[in-house]
């Protein structure tokens, strides 16, 4: 017994090892743009003490070239053949660079504050979007365990129109990223997309049997994906705004393949074993119009603090509660406006509720064990995402317009936002709207109530 153990151990190590040995190139040095952020305890956001953190772009933003020269291994969205026969050999024959954030990226961070830019135009491409995850360290992702805790950030959303999404949200992605070079080049991505675009998962290449997109001149999909569960504090723009769990069984970082990923990628979307959809709290989708958006009850002409709440201990995820904070008034999240729902927080009956009144023919939520999983990923420790992106698949319709488009407006579920459904064409919002941007700043995270003066009884 023994014996077999060990040599299952060792199996186990030299596979790891074999596929995870990414190439670092030489041309760029990886500097971190340092972000700080607040720990708070005690009550109201009185007692809060900064935390010197770092960002780190993803990984996939980043030029690949043949190991010791500048040939590219992957360029616009297609692998090279040549050096990337296979995924071994793919992962031999290549270097990851890093990267120059501003010049390239259009990131931007100063003290307390990120600022990701649409369209950077640079010396050798034009960059669309980012997507940037908070460290601990050079070689750490910081670990956030939300249940218990509130998290609460600063936003200006008054620079995004119909099609784009500024995100902040939590994935249970490993600490250290993959392998090598791990979290310090931004590897390691999962989400509940079970996300099949990325080039490398696992610490491997995912060249082989890549498709390149119809409409990305950027990407395209692999036979690989990687699942986690996901927490969308905030997927946003200044017409919409979305607040939504998904859950993954099991939570933390896997593998999947090809059309059993599910997701986005996939022809399937319910073939996986994560919760493409969300239980989504999104206040226009939930009847109520007029409280979020430019001249509304919450103004997203103007900067906003959004608070987000955990409650429950442990894994026990029982509430997720919003507010938001501007020009000095806390606005509760609305109670919604359609029939047959009530409750202004996420809850497991809250969902259930949504999936009777919204009649949709999948509500996948429930069936990845819903609010229970959820806390559990919470458990894992997750890593905080921030992004900036256009929508290649369904052109952002299902956070700010009609979705369904061809639904009946009239059925529930169908409205979430003002923009039109021929809005949001990635080809039309990165050639009209390039200067598009999203500011996150003043992140606190603390026990509940620690981050912002909450009113009594709310
Ligand atoms: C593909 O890689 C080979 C080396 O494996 C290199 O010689 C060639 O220039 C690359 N092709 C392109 C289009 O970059
Ligand atoms: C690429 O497209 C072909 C043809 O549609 C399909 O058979 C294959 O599964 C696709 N590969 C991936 C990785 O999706």
């Amino acid at each position: 017994m023994v014996s077999s153990f060990a040599i299952k151990a060792i199996t186990a190590f030299l596979s790891a090892s074999a596929v995870s040995a990414q190439q670092i190139g030489k041309e760029q040095s990886e500097t971190h743009p340092k972000m700080t952020w607040k720990r708070c305890t005690g009550k109201g956001g009185n007692s809060c003490t900064n935390v010197n953190g770092e960002v780190v772009i993803d990984a996939n933003w980043r030029w690949l070239h043949v190991k010791g020269g500048y040939a590219n291994c992957y360029e616009g969205n297609k692998w090279n053949a040549t050096a990337c026969p296979s995924n071994a050999a793919c992962t031999k024959n290549c270097e990851i660079e890093g990267a120059d954030y501003s010049g390239t990226y259009g990131i931007t961070a100063g003290s307390n504050a990120l600022t990701l830019k649409f369209v950077t135009k640079g010396q050798h491409s034009t960059n669309i979007g980012s997507r940037l995850y908070l460290m601990k360290d050079t070689n750490n992702y910081e670990m956030f365990k939300l249940v218990g805790n509130e998290f609460t950030f600063d936003v200006d959303v008054s620079q995004l129109p119909c099609g784009l999404n500024g995100a902040l949200y939590f994935v249970s992605m490993p600490q250290k990223g993959n392998g090598i070079p791990g979290a310090k080049y931004g590897t390691g991505y999962c989400d509940a997309q079970c996300a099949r675009d990325l080039k490398y998962v696992d610490g491997e290449a995912n060249s082989e049997g890549w498709n390149e997109s119809s409409n990305d001149q950027n990407a395209g999909v692999g036979k690989k994906g990687a699942c986690c569960a996901e927490m969308d504090i905030w997927e946003a723009n200044s017409i919409s705004t979305a607040l939504t769990p998904h859950s993954c069984a099991p939570e933390g970082y896997s593998v999947c393949l090809e059309t059993n990923c599910g997701g986005t990628y996939s022809e399937d979307r319910y073939a996986g074993y994560c919760d493409a959809n969300g239980c989504d709290f999104n206040p226009y989708r939930v009847g109520v119009k007029d409280y979020y958006g430019k001249g509304k009850t919450v103004d997203t002409s103007k900067p906003m603090t959004v608070v987000t709440q955990f409650l429950g201990s442990g894994s026990d995820l029982t509430e997720i509660k919003r507010f938001y904070v501007q020009n000095g008034k806390v606005f509760a999240q609305p109670e919604p406006q359609i029939e047959g729902m009530t409750g202004n927080s996420i809850t497991q009956e809250w969902c259930n509720t949504q999936k009777n009144v919204f009649q949709e023919k999948d509500y996948p939520f429930n069936d990845h064990g819903g609010m229970a999983s959820m806390g559990r990923g919470m458990n894992l420790g997750m890593v905080l995402v921030m992004s900036l992106w256009d929508d290649h698949y369904a052109n952002m319709l299902w956070l700010d317009s009609s979705y369904p488009t061809e639904g009946d407006l009239d059925k529930p579920g169908v409205a979430r936002g003002e923009c039109d459904i021929g809005s949001g064409v990635p080809a039309d919002v990165e050639s009209k709207s390039p200067n598009s941007q999203v500011k996150f700043s003043n992140i606190k995270f603390g026990p509940i109530g620690s981050t912002f003066a909450q009113p009594a009884g709310t």
